[in-house]
């Protein structure tokens, strides 16, 4: 079993979002996702009571039992947990992160957002986990072109010591309303642009934790 945990010290730079949308690309028969909201606000409870198809599980969880639901997970044959978190309360991200196995780190390529990556950074590596930086909401690529605010937000996390995914995920419509009908956007467009960007971070996610080979 797989733990990971969706973390920043800013709000709204999507790990909601992300998580949402990934825990169903890991979702299998035989190894079925659990998504583990420990943020007071719900976000991913909602979306579960929204959603029709009955996986991934989801459960609400204080950060301080985060160890007893991770093992009871294991024990009920769960393939992978992914764990929200909220952006202000220290120690319930310390506590999820130290559960984790990998750290997705979401960031909006905006000084605000680049600036609070340096206090989130300092506590995977104070806590020692893997992370993996993803910029979200960035403006549309001009063919292959990244946009200049995310070249230099991938730099800047460069000065940081961190390497940021290659990737990006855009700034579209589709994420927010798939999530408004309790569904991921490989199932609300498939095929569509948003579609394919989960898809590469899914993959960029299994490679992070050195899991070899494609799944979906
Ligand atoms: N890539 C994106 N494209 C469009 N809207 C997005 C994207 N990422 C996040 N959002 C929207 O931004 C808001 C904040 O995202 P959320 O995932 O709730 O952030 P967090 O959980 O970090 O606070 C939500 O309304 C969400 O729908
Ligand atoms: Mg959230």
């Amino acid at each position: 079993m797989r733990v990971v945990v969706f973390t920043s010290r800013k709000g709204g730079s999507g790990k909601s979002t992300l998580c949402a949308h990934l825990s169903v690309y890991a979702d299998a028969p035989n190894a079925p996702a659990l998504l583990i909201d420990t943020d007071p606000q719900g976000s991913l409870a909602l979306w579960h009571e929204l959603r029709q198809a009955e996986t991934p599980v989801s459960v609400k969880c204080e950060a301080r039992d985060l160890p007893d639901t991770i093992e009871a997970a294991r024990k009920d044959g769960i393939g992978w947990c992914f764990v929200d978190t909220p952006p202000h309360n220290t120690a319930d991200i310390a506590a999820a992160m130290r559960v984790a196995d990998l750290a997705v780190i979401p960031f909006r390529p905006a000084v605000f957002d680049i600036a609070a990556m340096a206090a989130t950074l300092e506590m995977a590596r104070a806590i020692g986990k893997p992370v993996l930086p993803v910029i979200n909401s960035a403006p549309p690529r001009r063919g292959v072109q990244a946009a200049h605010v995310v070249t230099e937000a991938r730099e800047a996390l460069f000065a940081m010591s961190a390497t940021p995914w290659a990737g990006q995920i855009t700034t579209r419509a589709a994420f927010a309303h798939a999530l408004a009908s309790g569904q991921a956007v490989g199932e609300f467009e498939p095929g569509s642009a948003a579609a394919s960007e989960v898809s590469e971070l899914w993959q960029e996610t299994r490679r992070a934790l050195g899991i070899r080979g494609s799944k979906k």
